[in-house]
């Protein structure tokens, strides 16, 4: 009889079955009434009293042996059979998780297709740039404020390294790829050693236009600036100029759009003057022509730069700069149907 129940325990070791059925047919066959084991069972009354004992725990033995085993290959058959059910191919992927377009995307698209409609094709430069395009070429001077530590982040102590700090050096750039007619539009990220708050930020993004050309006056620029608000905030807008100044420029200007939150009546966005100012702007200034190699006596031009994040809170009135770099979904799903 010991040999008897070997021979089945190794049997039981080795069971393999491919299929749910396969292993309902090895039940039976070791576990049900009529099994294997129920057999020994059966036997076990005509064993010598001496000899219960062992062979009772070799039934016992094989009994749990062959229990554990079936549920193996049971647990086994399902999961390979579940997998292969799992997989419907011609299933519709429903609901379909779609991404949304980031709010800065949005608003930098329409600003580049507003542009490109009037003729500027796109223009890029590096993040981490040097101080020639940067400020030099773009004329200014030495001692400029600007390119105090407090403004410009450099690259491992590298004073001529540094992150740009406006995309103005794209127009460095083009100029000394290219002869006029230039007319690009410049979309990108800015870097400055600020303290981020609500209303700062370390890095944010501009899109600087430039347009050189012969017999370009101040009046294209106003001309383009107007179209320029209207596209993007709706035919009533209304802008205005004022004076300023910037190193790359002469004459510069501000510009101040009629304040799309209150319709320029007044409110807190535009602190109640229903103004707000969205760029600044010039007529290129003929020292940058000639640093970049271009024939001041011949060529004249005009650029301007905006900042995307204060145009997008006009059009989205989003209260908190950090909103847009800290991807919480539920503020970027807000999006989903802009775009
Ligand atoms: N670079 C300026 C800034 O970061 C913005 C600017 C002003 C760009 C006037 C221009 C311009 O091209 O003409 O504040």
């Amino acid at each position: 009889m010991l040999d008897k129940i070997q021979q089945l325990l190794n049997e039981v070791n080795s069971l393999t079955a491919a299929s749910a059925d396969d292993v309902e047919a090895l039940r039976i066959r070791y576990l049900s009434k009529k099994g294997e084991v129920n057999q020994l069972m059966a036997d076990f009354r005509t064993v010598p009293a001496e000899m219960k004992k062992e062979i009772g725990m070799r039934i016992n033995e094989l009994k749990t042996r062959a229990t554990e085993r079936i549920a193996e290959l049971r647990d086994a058959v399902a999961t390979k059979e579940t997998a292969a059910d799992d997989v419907d191919l011609t299933r519709t992927p429903y609901p379909i998780a779609l991404g949304t377009r980031h709010p800065l995307t949005i608003v930098r698209n329409e600003i580049v297709d507003i542009f490109s409609r009037l003729g500027f094709t796109l223009a890029e430069g590096p993040e981490v740039e040097d101080d020639w395009h940067v400020y030099s070429s773009m004329n200014f001077a030495d001692d400029h404020p600007a390119r105090d530590m407090q403004d410009t982040f450099f690259v491992e102590a590298h004073p001529d390294i540094i992150l740009r700090s406006h995309t103005s050096s794209v127009q460095a750039r083009t100029m000394e790829r290219q002869q006029p007619p230039i007319r690009v539009i410049c979309p990108g990220r800015v870097y400055r050693n600020e303290a981020i708050s609500a209303r700062a930020h370390c890095f944010f993004h501009q899109v600087e236009g430039l347009y050189v050309d012969r017999d370009v006056s101040f009046k294209d620029l106003k001309q383009v600036l107007l179209l320029f608000a209207q596209e993007m905030f709706g035919k009533d807008t209304r802008i205005r100029l004022r004076p300023s100044y910037f190193p790359f420029t002469e004459p510069s200007a501000e510009m101040d759009i009629s304040c799309n939150i209150c319709g320029g009546t007044g409110c807190s966005f535009c602190k109640h003057t229903g103004w707000v100012e969205i760029l600044g702007c010039g007529m290129v200034d003929p020292a940058v022509l000639e640093a970049n190699g271009i024939d001041s006596s011949v060529y004249r031009g005009y650029a301007f730069g905006m900042g995307v994040e204060r145009i997008t809170n006009l059009k989205y009135q989003v209260k908190d700069l950090r909103m847009f770099s800290e991807n919480d979904v539920r503020f970027l799903e807000e999006f989903t149907a802009a775009h």
